[in-house]
């Protein structure tokens, strides 16, 4: 059985049919949209590799299921930058070193999107690593990533 759905996608509007209502968001855009801005780590929720905008929030889209999305707004790391001009986040991480091999940094990146348009980044750097701490770097960038936000918010 197909199923149809309608998603805004970093401002586009795509109709997708999805024939399996088991696929996530993450493989939709990675396999089905070739979007592999987003990134699959743990593909369990656990890393936040795959973190982008839904509707405004952060969530993380190996957990989220396509299927339940019709309707839905979604930001992925590719509709960031306006042409050339990358976004303030993303200067930011590149300004203060926020990633070492960057496997992580979409995700750290929308994430840091994400908490910054909640409000709840502040100038503190313990908030801001608590805010953050669903998003894993396994090179340990976290200084580097901790400021880049800081700077981000200001
Ligand atoms: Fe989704 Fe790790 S790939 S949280």
């Amino acid at each position: 059985m197909s199923l149809s759905i309608r998603l805004t996608i970093n401002g586009a509007p795509r109709d997708i049919e999805l024939n399996d209502a088991r696929v996530t968001l993450l493989d939709l855009l990675r396999e089905r949209l070739a979007m592999p801005g987003t990134k699959k780590g743990c593909d369990r929720g656990q890393c936040g590799a795959c973190t982008v905008l839904l509707n405004g929030r952060r969530v993380n889209s190996c957990l989220t299921l396509a299927a339940t999305l019709d309707g839905a707004e979604v930001m992925t790391i590719e509709g960031l930058a306006d042409g050339d001009r990358l976004h303030p986040v993303q200067a930011a991480f590149i300004d203060h070193d926020g990633f070492q091999c960057g496997y992580c940094t979409p995700g750290q990146i929308m994430s840091a999107v994400g908490l910054i348009s909640e409000g709840r980044a502040g100038d503190d750097p313990d908030r801001i690593r608590e805010g953050m701490s669903g998003n894993i770097c396994r090179c340990a960038a976290y200084h580097g990533i901790t400021l880049a936000v800081q700077d981000a918010t200001r």
